[in-house]
């Protein structure tokens, strides 16, 4: 795999203000949930790294690289186009720095989660809503759990984004449904707190 200090730098490199910041975040969250976890500390930095390396980007130039890398965005996505940043991200992650596919795959569900997520994947997906900058009702009980429970601490996070999607009106991508399923199927309980 190719990831060393020099790469990283280049993909930080692309970074700026609060980008960067949550990124170095999602990175330190990311590498301690892979210790904690048995994780590949190594992959988990290189997907916290590049997983929001194309979220400035507007609407037009996220479809232009859909196009340039035979993404279909869903019906979900066309409406909520930023959800794109995450296969969009994928893209760059294997094309330009060679990224094996399962970086790129937890880059790629970062924003949605998937049915049978791997320990990647719930890594980048849990990093990513608790890292240090992040202060958001709820977000307390997602990192006590996140030290107890990976599972469980998914739970919470998909309960409480699909709450808040709800009550803003918002569209629900068919990824996040699934993802929830997945672990309920799998007998992951609510946990209480
Ligand atoms: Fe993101
Ligand atoms: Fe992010």
């Amino acid at each position: 795999m190719l990831w060393d200090e020099t790469i990283r730098q280049s993909i930080l490199g692309r970074l700026s203000g609060y980008r960067y910041t949550h990124t170095l975040g999602c990175e330190r969250a990311a590498k301690w949930l892979a210790e904690q976890y048995g994780g590949d500390v190594q992959k988990a930095a290189f997907a916290a790294c590049l997983h929001d390396i194309t979220k400035r980007l507007s609407r037009d130039e996220q479809l232009y690289l859909c196009d340039k890398y035979d993404i279909i965005p869903c019906d979900v996505e066309k409406v909520e186009w930023k959800m794109l940043h995450g296969k969009t991200a994928a893209a760059i992650a294997r094309r330009e720095y060679g990224a094996p596919q399962d970086v790129a795959d937890a880059i790629a569900y970062h924003t949605t989660g998937r049915a049978d997520m791997t320990l990647l994947d719930k890594i980048l997906y849990l990093a990513d809503f608790i890292e240090d900058t992040r202060d958001f009702d709820g977000v307390e009980p997602a990192r006590a759990l996140a030290k107890k429970d990976i599972d469980q601490a998914l739970l919470y996070c998909f309960d409480s984004s699909l709450s808040d999607l709800v009550e803003r009106g918002k569209l629900i991508h068919a990824d996040t449904i699934a993802a929830r399923n997945s672990l309920l199927s799998q007998g992951v309980t609510r946990a209480q707190h």
